[in-house]
């Protein structure tokens, strides 16, 4: 039997290109196997980013570091897939002599034969998108899989042309998957001993829409049936989340109660400048609901800083919403304009020192209320999944709440992958510390 080759996946931005990292492992398993060390593999992969400029620049000085390795190693394939390579194209072959193959979001299901003809010494660009497309569905278990953790793609693409964005542009148009395709995947790894399922999409409260077929509260219900214990989705459009799937908070155990409801502006003004869809009343009407139908719910979001024309008055509007919802955990950027997007061309283009003092203004407000709102937990007894050793702490263990809530523990066993029950003691603006409770 000739011995498998390496292949090294170095993958940059959202959760999407993390799980398409982890299907290329898929397709290629046995013939290739992962390996943590560039310097062993065979086969180097970079997916990549397209969602702001530093994203990209990291792809042209990332391959570069390749370029020594690549002259050392005469067989070594440097392969660049991900949104840059769907953005960038043959211009990326032109660029950079030393890369073999580009590939995008959907050709990289191609990568068995893309990979032949890199072999036989083609330099290969393949990069198309189609409306077509139908995402295969992938049950091998390879080596580098998460033991306990699963993500599941259950579309693809993004319809919104948020003005801003270029996703839409890289990922193509909305596709969601057949529902028994979906359920094929996560009993399997529900069999293979996965205990949390996080179904992802661009927005995936827009599930089945385009098709008629079920909706997504519809999909929840039935992948619950399948025996996972814990239950996520990322990301959600605001305009989309309905009466329906805010129910679906109370009425599906295992549903985690966080979501992840991306606002980008408190001003309505901006929203709309924004193609956003959604006032801010409209916005924080739907935060009320859902805290009226689930209280305990966790609620994070993302915000850009400095979209073209954002007045003072804009930005102390996201501070205002930023107080009336009280997050436990945000994420914020600087608005970066991006290929072919309509914001991009937009007059009153805001320098980077004001958008960057906005930033620190918001993440500096909060701290604040992260912590605050963490604080509520003390003295509470909650539900935690262990991940293994902290990041922090190796003396400590670290795992996540059914809120998301990154929680720190002494305990002298491994715990991993465990459900246990922690009481919270401290409470920090990213993470909290409790104490085991012993199961009686
Ligand atoms: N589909 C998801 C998120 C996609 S990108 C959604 O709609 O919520 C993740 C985040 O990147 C966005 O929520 C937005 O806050 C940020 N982002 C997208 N384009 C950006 C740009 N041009 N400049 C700065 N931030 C951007
Ligand atoms: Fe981009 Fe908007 Fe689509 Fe999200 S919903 S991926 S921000 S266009
Ligand atoms: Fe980046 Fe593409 Fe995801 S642009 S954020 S990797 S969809």
């Amino acid at each position: 039997m000739t011995p498998s080759k390496r292949i090294h996946i170095i993958t940059f931005g959202c959760q999407m290109n993390e799980h398409d990292s982890q299907r290329i492992f898929q397709l290629l398993y046995p013939a290739y196997e992962p390996t943590d060390n560039p310097a062993d593999a065979d086969l180097i992969l970079l997916n990549t980013c397209s969602i702001r400029e530093k994203a990209e620049n990291k792809v042209y000085s990332m391959a570069g570091r390749f370029r020594k390795l690549k002259e050392q190693k005469k067989d070594l394939i440097l392969g660049i897939g991900g949104c840059v390579a769907q953005q960038e194209g043959e211009r990326l072959l032109q660029k950079l002599p030393y890369v073999d193959l580009v590939f995008g979001p959907q050709t990289l299901y191609n990568l068995p034969s893309l990979l032949q003809e890199a072999e036989k010494g083609h330099r290969v660009c393949r990069t198309e998108l189609r409306q077509d497309f139908h995402i295969p569905t992938l049950t091998t278990h390879t080596p580098n899989a998460h033991p306990f953790q699963r993500f599941i793609t259950i579309m693809q693409g993004c319809d919104n042309f948020c003005s801003y964005c270029v996703v839409p542009y890289v990922r193509g148009r909305e596709i969601s998957r057949p529902m028994e395709d979906i359920l094929a995947e996560v009993k399997e790894a529900v069999r293979q001993g996965v205990k949390e399922v996080t179904l992802l999409g661009q927005n995936v409260n827009s599930y089945g829409k385009k098709e008629g077929r079920s909706n997504f509260a519809q999909l929840l219900r039935a992948v619950a049936d399948c025996g996972v214990e814990r239950l996520r989705f990322m990301t959600s459009h605001p305009k989309d989340l309905t009466e329906e799937l805010m129910r679906c908070f109370v009425e599906i155990h295992c549903l985690c109660e966080h979501l992840h409801l991306p606002v980008q502006s408190g001003s309505t003004r901006i929203l709309k400048a924004m193609n956003r869809r959604y006032t801010r009343e409209e916005y924080i009407g739907k935060v009320h609901r859902l805290r009226e139908l689930c209280p305990e719910i966790s609620l994070t979001t993302d915000l850009i800083v400095g979209f073209p024309s954002e007045t003072e008055e804009d930005f102390q509007e996201t501070l205002s919403l930023l107080q009336e919802v009280q997050y436990e955990q945000l994420f914020v950027f600087n608005y970066s304009p991006r290929p072919f997007t309509t914001a991009a061309r937009l007059p009153h283009q805001l320098p980077l020192e004001l958008k960057t003092a906005r930033l620190t203004q918001i993440v500096e407000m909060q701290h604040e209320i992260s912590r605050k709102r963490h604080e509520r937990l003390l003295g509470k007894t909650v539900e935690v999944l262990v991940d293994g050793v902290s990041s922090k702490d190796i003396s400590e263990m670290a795992g996540r709440t059914r809120g998301n809530h990154v929680v720190n523990f002494k305990t002298a066993d491994d715990l991993t992958g465990q459900t246990i029950n922690i009481t919270i003691t401290e409470a920090f603006c990213h993470s909290l510390r409790g104490e085991l409770q012993i199961k009686g």
